[in-house]
């Protein structure tokens, strides 16, 4: 069985849609650490709901991203974790960790990658005038939002408000993440 970290930074309703996938067996995986990097994140309240033990570690407490990095990795280690799940992660991830996790790492992005890279993917899209829309999981490298894609789903835009196209991306969001991490622990 695999064991599974999700790292976040905010909200967390991907970080729950996997929790839940978990608890329910749909991933037969063990979520095994949330490493957070802000102190009042909301997925605190998330993974304290659902029992998974939180390493919580702001860069700014740290010399340097190296020493940050350096520190997760140990945390990772002790818990023998297979695949580390980005979920509204807001840092870029550095050598330290990039090494320590080669093609281990997966994130997902709320835009149909390779356009819309980066923090504004679903606004960007929409002030483009896009009129389909999607998410993205991809493996993680050293650029931003650019490794190998894994797997994509998406939708036409009739006339929706910004609004309602976030929550039909969330949405979206929450199927495809847990499908995506099946299959990969899987390994089909
Ligand atoms: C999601 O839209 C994800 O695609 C992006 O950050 C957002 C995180 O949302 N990388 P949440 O914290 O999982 O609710």
């Amino acid at each position: 069985m695999k064991n599974i970290a999700i790292f976040a930074s905010g909200n967390g309703s991907n970080f729950e849609a996997i929790a839940k996938a978990i608890a329910s067996g749909y991933i037969p995986a063990k979520l095994v650490l949330l490493v957070v990097n802000k102190k009042d994140a909301y997925v605190i309240q998330r993974a304290k709901q659902y029992g998974i033990e939180t390493y919580i570690l702001s860069l700014k407490d740290c010399l340097n991203k190296i020493e940050y990095e350096q520190k997760i990795v140990y945390q990772l280690k002790e818990r023998k974790v297979d695949l580390i799940c980005l979920a509204g992660y807001m840092l870029y991830c550095g050598k330290t960790l990039l090494e320590a996790y080669s093609n281990q790492i997966i994130n997902i992005h709320p835009a149909l990658l390779p356009s819309f890279k980066g923090a504004h993917g679903i606004e960007d899209a929409y002030t483009y005038g896009v009129k389909v829309f999607g998410v993205t999981v991809h493996y993680v490298d050293d650029g931003i939002d650019s490794g190998k894609i894994i797997d994509q789903a998406a939708f036409h835009k009739n006339d929706e408000s910004l609004e309602e196209i976030e929550n039909k991306i969330h949405e979206l969001e929450h199927e495809l993440y847990p499908r995506v991490i099946k299959k990969l622990v899987e390994g089909v």
